[in-house]
């Protein structure tokens, strides 16, 4: 059987007693299942790196490789971080391109390719993970590799005429096509993606030979299964039972974001804003917390971001708290999964609305975590790829500030059997393809045709 090689930018936090998440958990099955290897960077620089450290734990071997202070500027915070990511995510206003940035993303994707060939076996199956790494199979097929190799693009693909703003798109789309398999979150990425390689198909082809890469949707889950066993048990957590008992009679609405310019945070503080001037009955009887961790200091829009929610959640308390009632409790710090989990059960309405994301995990997440018998209601961004799977959910448009304070206030007041209808009709969804099955069908979609398993599509499940 061949193994697995995983390549993702970041590593699963090894030995840190922190919860991996559902992408790290899936993962770690796959390549317990197969045996194998996961190469990522270290977090760590390094002024000359040597080759990676490797760690095995069982059959799995991890391996974390140091950059360079200059790399880390160039590939992570450059053309990853100010170029790719917001340019996936329609923010052209932010990109910061330059060709130094653009050299050292190359010369790091080398760096990984060139750390990995030497561990590398004919027959293994090779998964890249995101933006960080588009140009890695390219970069191993120069140094020779013959073997199949997947990528997954977490995050959204942008609409072509806004893809075509990328300085360099070419080299892109020349590096996609060094991948057998690229998956996508939506249709519509998978859409968006054709397009832009058929756009520029006639000069592709004389630069790149043909290997009839597929391109496809694989939404990715979590592990459904798990997680709502996990937010059942949260409920006997000290810490949970004290919350509850501290909100009491009010109901509660969560938001958990990293921060970032694309999840709307300022748009949604706008909305509960409006939704405490529409309804003052809500005075007093429903809390907001906002968990969001900090995010990629240091790089353009994410400083002033940090800024811009802060003050505005410290406006709406000052004109609407009281000496007993904070409407918004906005934290920047991360939280383990069972604590979420916990708190994801608790609250009445799960606030996801992101202006443009690859999928949004915690849309799912909330959902799974809640008691089939008395669910809270999910009101998510038709700019989510969730949304494309979650049809039950209240859907919105995030920068419809006015739709998502109704929506929310339908939410807070909707009847137990339509909220039970909607939590079992998007739970079904969910319970059909959990993240072991995402993972299961892009493999096997990977694996050489005569060792391919017969594994239900997206598209079957309805
Ligand atoms: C998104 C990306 C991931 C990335 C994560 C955290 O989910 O798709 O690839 O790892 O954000 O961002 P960071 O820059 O801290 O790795």
């Amino acid at each position: 059987m061949s193994r697995l090689i995983v390549v993702s930018n970041r590593l699963p936090a090894l030995g840190k007693g922190v919860a991996a998440g559902g992408l790290a958990v899936a993962l770690e099955a796959a390549l317990k299942d197969k045996g194998g290897l996961w190469l990522g960077w270290s977090g760590k620089t390094a002024e000359e790196p040597g080759p990676p450290d490797v760690q095995e734990e069982g059959a799995v071997r991890y391996a974390a490789l140091d950059l360079t202070a200059a790399d880390v500027a160039g590939y992570y915070e450059g053309i990853s971080n100010s170029v790719l990511w917001p340019l996936c995510h329609y923010r052209a206003d932010l990109l910061e391109f330059n060709r130094a940035d653009m050299e050292s993303y190359l010369s790091v994707n080398r760096k990984f390719a060139e750390a990995l060939v030497p561990m590398l076996r004919p027959d293994d199956l090779i998964w890249v993970h995101d933006y960080h790494l588009i140009p890695l199979a390219a970069a191993l097929r120069e140094m020779g590799v013959k073997n199949r190799i997947g990528y997954f693009h977490h995050i959204p693909w942008p609409a072509q005429d806004l893809f075509r703003a990328l300085p360099r798109a070419a080299v892109f789309l020349s590096a996609i096509l060094a991948y057998d398999v690229v998956g996508l979150q939506t249709r519509a990425d998978a859409r968006n993606l054709r397009e832009a390689l058929d756009a520029t198909r006639h000069d592709l082809e004389a630069s790149t030979p043909p290997r009839g890469t597929r391109i496809g949707a694989y939404p990715i889950s979590i592990d459904t299964a798990a997680f709502a066993a996990r937010a059942k048990r949260a409920r006997d957590l000290p810490r949970i039972r004290e919350l509850h008992r501290r909100f009491g009679p009010r109901d509660m609405v969560i938001g958990v974001d990293r921060l970032d310019y694309s999840k709307g945070l300022p748009e949604r503080l706008r909305a509960i804003e409006q939704l405490l001037e529409n309804h003052s009955g809500l005075h007093d009887r429903v809390s907001f917390l906002q968990i969001t961790p900090a995010s990629r200091s240091g790089i353009e829009g994410y400083d002033r971001i940090q800024q811009e929610v802060a003050e505005r959640a410290g406006r709406l308390n000052a004109a609407y708290g009281t000496l007993d009632w904070v409407p918004v409790r906005y934290i920047n710090r991360a939280f383990s999964h069972s604590l979420l989990a916990g708190l994801y059960r608790l609250s009445k309405v799960g606030l996801v609305t992101p202006l443009r994301d690859g999928m949004n995990l915690v849309a799912k997440e909330y959902v799974a975590a809640q008691d089939p018998e008395d669910p809270g209601v999910l009101v998510l961004s038709q700019f989510a790829g969730a949304a494309a799977e979650m049809e039950a959910a209240l859907i919105v448009n995030p920068h419809d500030v006015e739709e998502v304070a109704g929506a929310m206030a339908r939410a807070l007041t909707m009847s137990v059997e339509e909220r039970r209808d909607r939590h079992s009709a998007i739970m079904r969804r969910l319970e059909a393809w959990p993240v072991a099955v995402w993972a299961k069908s892009f493999l096997s979609d990977l694996q050489p045709a005569r060792t391919r398993d017969a594994v239900r599509q997206p598209s079957d499940l309805g």
